[in-house]
């Protein structure tokens, strides 16, 4: 067999709708073949590569840089069976959206060990910002930008902007996305937290509780419902924000959720820590809620498709740089680590307590990312035709999360200790083995920027609905009035 020819015998072939013992053919990158001919080794599970929705790899993001750059990211993705990231452009207010982007491919196309794309942020608005998001989407492969409805007086967006923007991206067939938390009572409770003296860690989850985060989500699906777009709601962190995509998807709006694997995994009790460093490691926005039932409700809320894919956030700081807001919580660095323990997290806490099925956590980790972000079925599934992306994947070996074994380049996992099922025993990126038995076997600059053509699955049926919409049914036809009319006295 040549050198770029891989064959997977025996194991069985987990797809997001059906699973079934089978060969896996991999030629040139692509996988060429699923049949049935071949005996094999018992036991491994072959998965499609993970999806990661949401990374921050080499952010520069409040005073710092995150350290998990696009190597060592991607390095954690592959030893963690993830095939690719969708990561974050994020321009500076005023900054052109197109440069930003061109910056952002530089410092990754070198450096990437398995394929990748980006979203981009929009963090202001005028014309010039719609003529870039038509660029993006028209020349770069770009089908979906966020907005910040906090990080006020940096990135927060008002009401208005979101309008604009939604309405911009639905004329483009670009998925919406937002981080959705009141920016506003983010700064007010902020502001008291630190007037009541409260200075630590466990100030930044105190001043943004649930409502802060539910309120927000609320007011994006209404502006997305009115511009009658998609609209999809990065890192849900809490019950109450979960609670209103929930009713809102109950109610036939389009609207997509994005649990991480630090909410699913772990939760903000360890903001209370005694030591700063450990509680620090854990503040990221929206906050890690105390309530320890969170997590599994989430899982809950994934396996009835009600929240859809699986990102991480990753958007990590060492000790030294979180210690920015050693004496003010609000100068602590954002974030948390994901990247490498995403898989294994999602299959401890939703397959092993048979919360997912397998075909749910590959439809959770990988296939719903694929539909929404419109790469399937190129990604997201073993088929023929689709990318070698593959993961063999041993669902009854174990590990424990440690900061001295990961993969990450930051110096603390907020999963530490934590015993884990499902590990990848292969990756294969592009059709190349780039993890096997614990060993990475990446090359630098080996994956490629995928582009993501608009109106994907999300914007099926938009134009139908937009010709059903009660605006355009209700116009009532009538005589003009014709009887007299006061004088306008140009009065407020
Ligand atoms: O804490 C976070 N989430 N850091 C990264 C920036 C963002 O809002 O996604
Ligand atoms: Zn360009
Ligand atoms: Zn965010
Ligand atoms: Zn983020």
């Amino acid at each position: 067999m040549s050198q770029s020819s891989i064959l997977i015998r025996g194991g069985t072939v987990v797809n997001e709708d059906a699973s079934s013992r089978s060969d896996v053919l991999i030629e040139n990158g692509l996988i060429s073949a699923v049949g049935v001919d071949l005996k094999a080794p018992e036991g491994a599970e072959i998965i499609d590569g993970g999806i990661d929705t949401h990374t921050h790899c080499q952010l520069p993001f409040m005073g710092t840089v995150a350290v998990d750059d696009f190597d060592i990211g991607t390095q954690a993705a592959v030893a963690g069976g993830t095939t690719m990231l969708l990561d974050f452009v994020i321009p500076a207010k005023g900054e052109s959206l197109v440069s930003a982007y061109h910056k952002w491919r530089a410092w990754a196309d070198p450096k990437v060990n398995c394929d990748y794309s980006f979203h981009v942020a929009v963090t202001y608005w005028n014309e010039e910002v719609a003529k870039e998001m038509e660029t993006l989407t028209k020349e770069h492969g770009v089908n979906s930008f966020k907005s910040f409805m906090a990080y006020k007086g940096v990135y927060q967006l008002n009401d208005g902007e979101l309008f604009n923007v939604f309405q911009k991206c639905k004329e483009l067939g670009a998925l919406a996305q937002v981080h959705a938390e009141n920016g506003d009572a983010v700064s007010e409770g902020s502001a008291k937290l630190l007037r009541l003296g409260v200075h630590g860690p466990e100030g930044h989850m105190l001043s943004r509780p649930e409502e802060v985060e539910a309120e927000a989500t609320q007011r994006a699906v209404m502006i997305a419902n009115r511009v009658n777009t998609p609209i999809y709601i990065v890192h849900v962190m809490s019950k109450a924000a979960a609670e209103v995509i929930v009713q809102n998807r109950r109610e036939g709006k389009r609207v997509y959720g994005e649990p991480i694997a630090a909410g699913l995994g772990t939760d903000g009790s360890h903001c209370f820590h005694c030591n700063w460093r450990h509680a620090a490691a854990y503040v990221m926005g929206p906050p890690l809620r105390p309530d320890p039932t969170v997590k599994e409700h989430l899982m809950r809320l994934l396996a009835t498709n009600d929240l859809q894919c699986v990102g991480t956030d990753n958007c990590t700081f060492n000790a030294d740089q979180k210690a920015l807001g050693k004496d003010d919580f609000t100068k602590i660095p954002n974030g948390v680590n994901g990247i490498e323990d995403r898989m294994a997290i999602v299959w401890e806490k939703g397959v092993v307590p048979g919360i997912l099925t397998p075909n749910e956590f590959v439809r959770a980790t990988s296939s719903s990312a694929a539909k929404i972000f419109n790469l399937y079925p190129r990604k997201g599934r073993i088929a023929p035709g689709s990318d070698a992306d593959v993961v063999v994947w041993n669902g009854d070996a174990s590990r424990v999360i440690s900061a001295k074994t990961h993969h990450h380049a930051v110096d603390f996992n907020i999963f530490e200790g934590m015993k884990v099922h499902g590990i990848a025993e292969v990756t294969i990126s592009r059709g190349r083995v780039v993890f096997r038995d614990g060993v990475l076997h990446t090359m630098k600059g080996s994956g490629r920027y995928i582009d993501r053509p608009c109106f994907g699955p999300p914007f099926d049926g938009i134009e139908a609905r937009d010709k059903d919409r009660d605006e355009r049914k209700l116009k009532v036809e009538r005589e003009p009035y014709t009887g007299p009319v006061v004088k306008d006295l140009g009065v407020l």
